[in-house]
């Protein structure tokens, strides 16, 4: 984000062939109401990914918006430890290794523990939620993430008061990760929410997208999603979550304090430096190469629709606290 310019946003190349054109035809491919799949597919040329189907249930939590294709969601991409052109996740991120996996809760809480990711799959039924997700480089995407609100995990670390604010660490594992060489941003990915916020009933703990586990470019196994804010908030391979005091340090606000706030809440009227935050363009199978420019502008929303976290910022200049 920090090192591309704004003319440099729709340069990558998505496969035009649309799997996924809208909600209708998503939910009879992925065949949503059928339990856990016995017969795991595979779904990448590029990669050695087995994902494995899961089963969901209705959320309230649903945008009825077009869902973004499964091939555009998964070719355009930002996971800088696997390089930082939008491209390289889906040809790089091969190399991740998301089983066996565990999350280790520690920090200012009573039942510091871990937990692996075969017990956190069943720990609450997984819903189907339809979020809109906002990049701070002024695109977006429509996704059906499958996941639970992350308050039923921390819930059971039992956080003291002393926990004010909760620190989201992602692996950093050089030998799977090519691009932890570059010092684009400092490693491990470190994100950071305040307790309210992490607790907000629409803050997801996901655990897949598209009816199936989350391919290795979306963050597998397990990622943060974050709705109302930037996308770089949500972060991807989560392997820590510690409760702490302070206001952490994040690994965007380090790369670029003046132009990566803590609370990135996404706010059309709070420009990033160096480009407007007013409109965005919602990616789609005919969104890239030369046909970005051509996609209409979207106006975009205070909290980026999701109007209902508002109260957590009463009293706060959201300029101020950008
Ligand atoms: N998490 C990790 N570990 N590393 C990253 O580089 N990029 C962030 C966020 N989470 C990132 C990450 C950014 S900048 C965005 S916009 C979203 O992931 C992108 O998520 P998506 O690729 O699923 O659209």
């Amino acid at each position: 984000m920090l090192i591309k310019k704004s003319s440099d946003i729709f340069s990558s190349e998505i496969t035009p062939e649309a799997l996924w054109q809208n909600r209708r035809q998503f939910l009879q491919s992925t065949g949503l109401a059928m339990g856990l799949s016995a017969l795991p597919f595979k779904s990448f040329a590029q990669s050695n990914i087995t994902l494995q189907k899961l089963s969901s249930v209705k959320s309230k939590y649903v945008t009825m918006e077009k869902i973004t294709p499964f091939e555009s969601a998964t070719t355009y991409n930002n996971y800088y430890e696997f390089g930082t052109d939008k491209a390289d996740p889906a040809k790089k991120a091969g190399t991740l290794i998301s089983r066996p996996w565990t999350v280790t809760l520690e920090g200012a809480c009573n039942k510091p523990h871990t937990i692996g990711i075969e017990e956190l799959l069943r720990l609450a039924p997984l819903e189907e939620r339809i979020y809109r997700l906002r990049c701070v480089e002024g695109w977006s995407m429509v996704i059906p993430w499958l996941g639970f609100s992350l308050s039923e995990l921390i819930k059971r670390a039992e956080p003291t008061g002393n926990a004010k604010f909760v620190e989201f660490i992602t692996l950093a594992d050089p030998k799977q990760m090519p691009n932890l060489k570059s010092s684009v941003l400092e490693w491990p990915y470190v994100e950071a929410l305040r307790m309210d916020e992490a607790m907000h009933p629409l803050t997801l703990l996901s655990l897949g997208s598209y009816g199936q586990t989350l391919t290795n470019q979306s963050g597998a196994p397990v990622r943060i999603v974050v709705p109302w804010k930037y996308g770089f908030k949500s972060g991807k391979s989560i392997v820590k979550i510690r409760f702490v005091e302070k206001q952490p340090k994040t690994s965007w606000e380090k790369a670029g304090p003046s132009e990566y706030g803590f609370y990135s809440n996404v706010n059309p009227a709070v420009d990033h430096p160096r480009w407007s935050q007013a409109t965005e363009r919602r990616i789609d199978a005919s969104s890239t190469g030369i046909n970005a420019f051509l996609t209409p502008k979207r106006k975009t929303l205070m909290f980026n629709g999701y109007e209902e976290v508002a109260s957590l910022y009463t009293g706060m200049d959201l300029r101020k606290f950008f």
